[in-house]
């Protein structure tokens, strides 16, 4: 089976090639990467290139194509609309208009950041989206114009919620830093969701191809967590893994005391119930994937 994959560089682009299995299906799985330099192994592609994208899917005639490039910088994107717009909504709308002429498959990540936060209960996956900021709305319009043009047995969109790893740019690499730098820390407590390692989340990208499912979906890491939650575990368990001495002292705040360009959801938490059921997967407690990943740093 032949699969594309975008954004390889990138913090799940990595983990998907790291726990890629040797086949789907029985099928030999042979895997194209690419990413916006071309190097490691991969192919160039802009994402901002619409023409690029499906002149890359007509060279290659992949059964899937898994999206998971983006344009993340979710503040910048205040000031970057056009870029976030072309990357995030542009490249999955040229991905599926080519996908549907050769007759191939799309997953399509996507985030909790579609959703404005305000009913304080878990998102399903059949809610109806009103992001709050650019990044938001960029990717709620890439979900939309993969919908319009792929037939919808053939595109399955995976929403998850705050991204990390043992590599790339992420919460638990900025914090493991800044506590070493500093003596204290004051962390938004006012904030809710479920960090969600990109290990457990390729495993479930890749269960998506393996039970060819389709439809809008939802995944995250078990639990619910503030950005202050998430930081005091991050002081503990690195602590007990050695990768920090002693700690920054972590001081709860609100998000007035942290004002940022965009706006995020106050209480982003993913329904995943069905998801987890389709995929005939489990996954692990936010905490405790933490504790694997700070080990997977240390490593
Ligand atoms: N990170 C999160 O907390 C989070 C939360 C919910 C959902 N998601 C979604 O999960 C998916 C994976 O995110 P991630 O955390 O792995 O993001 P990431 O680490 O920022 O990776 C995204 C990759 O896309 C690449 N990219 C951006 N613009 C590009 C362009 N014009 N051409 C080619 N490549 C380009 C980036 O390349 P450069 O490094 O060169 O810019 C980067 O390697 C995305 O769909 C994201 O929206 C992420």
């Amino acid at each position: 089976m032949k699969v594309i994959i975008t954004g390889a560089a990138g913090q799940l682009g990595q983990a998907l090639r790291r726990v890629a299995p040797a086949e789907i299906g029985a099928v030999p799985l042979e895997l194209i990467a690419t990413s916006r330099s071309g190097g490691a192994g991969t192919i160039p592609l802009d994402l901002a290139d619409a023409k690029a994208c499906r002149a890359l899917v007509q060279e290659h005639r992949p059964d899937w194509l898994i999206n998971a490039g983006a344009y993340t910088a979710v503040d910048k994107a205040e000031t970057e609309p056009e870029l976030a717009q072309a990357v995030n909504a542009g490249a999955p709308a040229a991905f599926a208009q080519a996908l549907q002429a050769t007759g191939a498959r799309l997953l399509q990540v996507s985030t909790d950041f579609v959703f404005n936060g305000a009913q304080g209960l878990p998102y399903r996956p059949d809610q109806p989206v009103d992001p709050l900021g650019v990044y938001g709305a960029s990717k709620a319009a890439g979900e939309r114009a993969a919908a319009v043009a792929l037939a919808p047995d053939r595109l399955c969109i995976l929403r998850t919620s705050w991204v990390y790893g043992p590599v790339g740019k992420n919460f638990l690499l900025t914090m493991l830093r800044l506590m070493r730098e500093r003596e204290q820390l004051g962390v938004v407590a006012d904030q809710v969701g479920c960090p969600t390692a990109t290990a457990g989340l390729a495993q479930a990208c890749w269960a998506v191809l393996e039970q060819g499912v389709s439809g809008v979906h939802h995944w995250s890491d078990v639990g619910a967590a503030s950005w202050y939650d998430f930081a005091v575990a991050i002081a503990e368990l690195g602590k007990v893994a050695g990768l920090l001495e002693n700690p920054a002292r972590i001081n709860p705040i609100t998000t007035a005391d942290y004002p940022t360009p965009a706006q995020r959801p106050s209480y982003s938490l993913l329904d995943c119930t069905a998801t987890r059921q389709a995929l005939q997967r489990s996954p692990l407690h936010w905490r405790e994937a933490l504790r694997q990943v700070i080990g997977d740093v240390v490593a």
